[in-house]
């Protein structure tokens, strides 16, 4: 039976009109298309939150926070955008701001609203101007939609965002904003809060802040929703299983399952770090009366430890592969240096020496004459030396290998700037990539103790502390993290001499591999350590990634997982362009027909 319109008064017809504009969700159905062009249709869980919206439920009253914990490529950004745009046009001189920790969200949040303005008339015709840089949307009724970045780098802990006005507030992917922001961005609500609505989405990134807290504690007046990657209609047993081939266990738990899981803070796997120095009892330095006492409490069968101590240049150590590296004092601390060698009865990397220069003691040339010493003492190969607040030093160093050719110091000095790109040959590909030394150096001492191949005395705890206490602080704009930055001297010094090995050894870097795959070493990696390392690294294909084990994932898996590679940290989210790589589901430059 077919309704005849005659017989629908106009009255009766307006009320039908204000009964679906009230709503989001039958308004979205009415004038919205969705990327395939159909009409836009709320899927349940996204009713649901509107619904919440609109009504709350019985205890609550309509809701005005939201937390909304939900796995990759759910609709997150969808739904917000939706909920814009009905509000925008729906109440005259609102404004909706929308916040997200990077760049590039904005934009394709931005590109999401046009697409929709321009795929309705009714939103066409009402908008006033669209501008990109700040990001605002007007409204003919006086209202907008602002975009900013907010707390993902340092500086822009939501300065612009900051005496902004606000009827609602959406922070995007909020679990990769720095409280700092976030705590900017909530602070506009102060002003009236139980007007002005917050509405919080995020994947959960593992860390127990903010977005754990609103999405956790029903005290904190945040209805929390969650909806796993499987509450999307897309989503099937096949999906699942590449999700699963392609990522950690931790991403599938964060990304897909939109759970917290474990919680991802320390750079360096704890159990490794355990590992390394429980693998072979040797201290380079005596210990007294009562860290023996202390060292035998814990369980060490100090009888047993083995002493290389006492070396000068008169009581050289054995010839072995060294690297020294070097980390200036900077914050008020000691200098630090190491000194590592390749092992070739462990087969693996070994700090053969730590010495420290305290700051009472330092002075320029004591710190040049020390390292001339370490030279004559240990042979090392090279000398990895951190540039920043060294430049005299290098300087002196290089003049003393041009007064004693035999010290070759003028060819061991390697200044190495933790900021700069160096080039990188991979031994297996041969192909070269340019690196971020900081980042490069932390990624190689994270493989190689991943996979066993770094031993550190228990007896120092210098290098080994430092390596768990070791955090990325923050994520930049880029997208590269930022590291703790006290504390870490030792580490750093370590870790200059593991480059040092990289760069100027690769065969070393072979005969590790070939060892391995010989051995055939299942690597037991922590499932923190991973999911953080593809955060931050994009993964483990770097200099010590062996050929074979690519292949063999291949094979077994998938064969062209690399074509719809899932993206997992911010550095390559932005190349995806399958179904599940994050943002826009559409490319830049393509147009849907418009009726
Ligand atoms: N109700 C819907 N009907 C049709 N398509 C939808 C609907 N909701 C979302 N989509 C589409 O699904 C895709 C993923 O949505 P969206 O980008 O909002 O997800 P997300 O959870 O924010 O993803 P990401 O984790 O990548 O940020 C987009 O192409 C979006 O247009
Ligand atoms: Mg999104």
């Amino acid at each position: 039976m077919s309704i005849d319109l005659d017989e629908i008064s106009n009255e009766e017809l307006d009320q039908i009109e204000l009964e679906i504009r009230s709503d989001p969700v039958k308004w979205a159905y009415w004038k919205l298309k969705d990327p395939k062009g159909r009409p836009w249709k709320a899927r349940w869980y996204q009713k649901d939150m509107m619904h919440g919206i609109l009504h709350g439920d019985e205890e609550s009253g309509p809701h005005r926070r939201i937390a909304a914990r939900m796995g990759r490529r759910v609709g997150k950004t969808e739904t917000m955008v939706v909920f814009c745009l009905w509000y925008a046009f729906h109440h005259k001189n609102s404004r909706l701001l929308i916040t997200t920790p990077y760049e590039h969200q904005v934009r394709l949040i931005f590109m999401r609203l046009n697409e929709l303005i321009d795929d309705c008339p009714e939103l066409t015709y009402s908008i006033k101007s669209r501008t990109k840089n700040p990001f605002i949307t007007q409204f003919n009724n006086g209202s907008s939609i602002m975009g900013f970045t907010v707390g993902a780098t340092s500086g822009n802990a939501g300065a612009s965002v900051r005496g902004q006005r606000a009827d609602w507030i959406f922070m995007d992917e909020i679990d990769y904003m720095n409280r700092d922001g976030i705590d900017a961005v909530t602070a506009i609500a102060m002003e009236d809060p139980r007007r002005i609505g917050i509405w919080c989405s995020s994947t959960p990134t593992g860390k127990r802040d903010y977005f754990y807290e609103i999405c956790t504690n029903p005290d904190t007046g945040y209805k929390a929703y969650h909806f796993p990657s499987s509450v999307n209609p897309d989503f099937d047993e096949k999906m699942e299983g590449e999700l699963r081939a392609t990522m950690t266990k931790q991403g599938y738990i964060h990304e897909v399952e939109a759970d917290f899981g474990e919680e991802t803070v320390g750079v360096f796997s704890k159990t490794a770090v355990e590992r390394a120095k429980s693998q072979y009892m040797y201290s380079y330095r005596e210990l007294n009366a009562w860290e023996h006492e202390q060292f035998k409490k814990q369980g060490y069968s100090v009888d047993d430890i083995v002493y290389f101590t006492g070396y000068t240049r008169h009581n050289m150590p054995p010839a072995a592969t060294r690297i020294v590296g070097v980390d200036w004092d900077k914050y008020g601390e000691s200098t630090q240096i190491v000194v590592t060698e390749f092992d070739e009865m462990l087969k693996k990397f070994r700090v053969a020496m730590r010495y420290e220069i305290a700051r009472g003691d330092f002075t320029y040339d004591n710190a040049v004459n020390k390292l001339i010493e370490i030279n004559e003492i240990w042979n090392p190969k090279f000398f990895y030396i951190d540039a920043g607040h060294g430049e005299y030093q290098i300087e002196m160093l290089r003049k003393h290998g041009l007064l004693d050719p035999s010290s070759e110091m003028d060819k061991k000095v390697k200044r190495i700037h933790f900021k700069q790109n160096i080039e990188i040959r991979d031994p297996v590909t041969r192909e070269i990539d340019k690196k971020d030394a900081k980042n490069f150096m932390i990624n190689q001492t994270s493989i190689l103790l991943e996979r066993d191949q770094i031993v550190v005395s228990p007896f120092d705890d210098m290098i080994w502390k430092q390596m768990m206490d070791y955090q990325v602080v923050r994520i930049s704009a880029t997208g590269k993290p930022q590291y703790t930055s006290e504390n870490e001297h030792a580490l750093d010094s370590f870790m200059l001499t593991i480059m040092g090995f990289t760069l100027e050894f690769p065969n070393i870097t072979k005969i590790l591999e070939e060892i391995r795959v010989g051995r055939k070493v299942k690597v037991s990696k922590s499932n923190n350590q991973e999911a953080l390392q593809e955060k931050v690294f994009g993964g483990y294909r770097d200099v010590y990634q062996s050929g074979k084990n690519k292949r063999e994932i291949e094979e077994k898996d998938n064969p062209n997982w690399h074509l719809n590679k899932v993206t997992l940290g911010y550095s390559k989210r932005k190349k995806s362009s399958s179904l599940w790589g994050r943002g826009s589901s559409r490319k830049m430059g393509t147009s849907r027909s418009r009726f």
